[in-house]
């Protein structure tokens, strides 16, 4: 052996998909300029193609004290004000108390893989869906655990049967279950679970919890954009319900919610009705956060809390945002109507910042050099290519559905 780096970390090379699609559409709009459909980021664009930095939160960000900005976060589990405000944004409008411990991380990428790494020994299994972010893999990678899949659509909705079936057998192999689900607005479907499908998952994961302990990592990065806006977050009622040997850990995301995805702001909510197991996450959750990433951003922990408490902040930021819930909702008609005239194949679609269409597996790479050398840019994701509607403008989707179906 002549190498530096220890036999897990020799040949970790990171690839990543978004990254390399989104440089080969730059290359292709220094030549080609307005000419080139860029769906490959998966922020928020207007309609001109300017980066949406919400005015109602960065306003707001200019009144902080430079020395807010400049100190430490109060402490490593998250500033108690942020990590209230946190509670009251997901739970305040619900008639009853949510019992659960928060931790503020780095993102929702950071809830994500200190999740994994905490809940799994190395070598067990986490369960995702096979349509879904790329990082999870590198994460469960990250923490030297494997990953298998459950499929995630049977026809126009959750294939429940392949969920029930994945996680039985992997509880029957592990004892245990980690399973990650993404919704509401699901990358890269943009499919959000119905009401009675969430009731089919936590009736049948109270049910697998007889026979060991069963985490559902709730990813809920896009939660901000669903239609229902804050009428969505009634479905955190149902986590009252849960069995004993049942845990919840939602990941939660300042990216999306505050168009601040560089500021690295999120937060583990972790429910259970396990007090003496919930105290031990809070605490390897500290633990991880110290010696990982230590404190998390203190300025846009309390830019988070400034606007949640404040009501004339709040309403304005919910006006502006709304406004880019239509806009998305605009741009999602456009290409799924589209896409159903002239009979290009998409996964369900309900909202969100994606809708991907279906794609051989095997083909996928070729049709989507096809797609590039006509300077239509999407994202290769596992049986699919994603088109990021929340960075392309309505005039660049009308007609992109049928000119995809021409060229693939
Ligand atoms: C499905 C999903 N989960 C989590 C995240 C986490 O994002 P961040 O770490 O920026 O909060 C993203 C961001 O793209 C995402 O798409």
């Amino acid at each position: 052996m002549n190498a530096f780096l220890n036999e897990l970390s020799d040949g970790k090379k990171m690839v990543d998909k978004v990254f390399k699609a989104a440089v080969a559409a730059n290359e292709a709009k220094a030549i080609y300029g307005d000419k080139v459909v860029d769906a490959t980021l998966g922020t928020l664009f207007d309609e001109d193609g300017t980066f949406v930095a919400l005015d109602s939160v960065w306003e707001p960000y200019e009144s902080i004290d430079k020395i807010q900005k400049a100190k430490y976060a109060s402490s490593i589990q998250g500033n108690p004000d942020f990590n209230q405000a946190i509670y009251d944004w997901l739970f305040g409008d619900l008639d009853v108390e949510i019992k659960c411990e928060i931790i503020a991380t780095p993102g929702g990428a950071g809830a994500v893989s200190s999740t994994m790494k905490n809940v799994l020994n190395p070598l067990e299994t986490v369960i995702k869906p096979n349509l879904g972010w790329g990082p999870y893999k590198t994460m469960a990678s990250e923490a030297n655990i494997t990953l298998t899949d459950y499929n995630m659509f049977s026809g126009n909705v959750f294939d429940i049967r392949d969920f029930k079936k994945t996680l039985t057998e992997v509880m029957k192999k592990q004892g245990k279950v980690l399973a990650i689900i993404n919704d509401p607005c699901h990358n890269p479907s943009g499919y959000t679970l119905k009401s009675d499908e969430w009731d089919n998952i936590l009736a049948f994961i109270n049910e697998l919890s007889k026979k060991g302990p069963v985490v559902i990592l709730h990813d809920i990065a896009y939660v901000d954009y669903n239609h229902e806006v804050n009428g969505w977050k009634k479905h955190f009622k149902k986590y009252n319900d849960l069995a004993e040997n049942v845990m919840i850990v939602i990941a939660f995301s300042c990216s999306k919610t505050l168009t601040a995805y560089g500021a690295r702001v999120g937060a583990q909510v972790v429910i259970t009705k396990n007090n003496e197991q919930l105290e031990n996450f809070k605490n390897a959750a500290i633990y991880s956060a110290r010696s990982i990433w230590s404190t998390v951003n203190n300025s846009v922990m309390k830019l988070f809390s400034t606007i949640i408490n404040d009501d004339k902040l709040r309403e304005k930021y919910m006006i502006e945002k709304q406004f880019y819930i239509d806009l998305l909702n605009d741009r999602a008609s456009i290409f799924v109507n589209e896409a159903k005239e002239v009979g290009l194949s998409i996964y369900p679609h309900t909202e969100g910042f994606f809708v991907t269409i279906k794609v051989d597996e095997l083909e996928k790479e070729v049709l989507n050099k096809k797609l590039q050398d006509n300077n239509i840019f999407t994202v290769e994701v596992d049986g699919g290519l994603r088109v990021a509607i929340c960075s392309v403008p309505k005039r660049k989707l009308k007609g992109l559905a049928a000119r995809i179906k021409n060229i693939i």
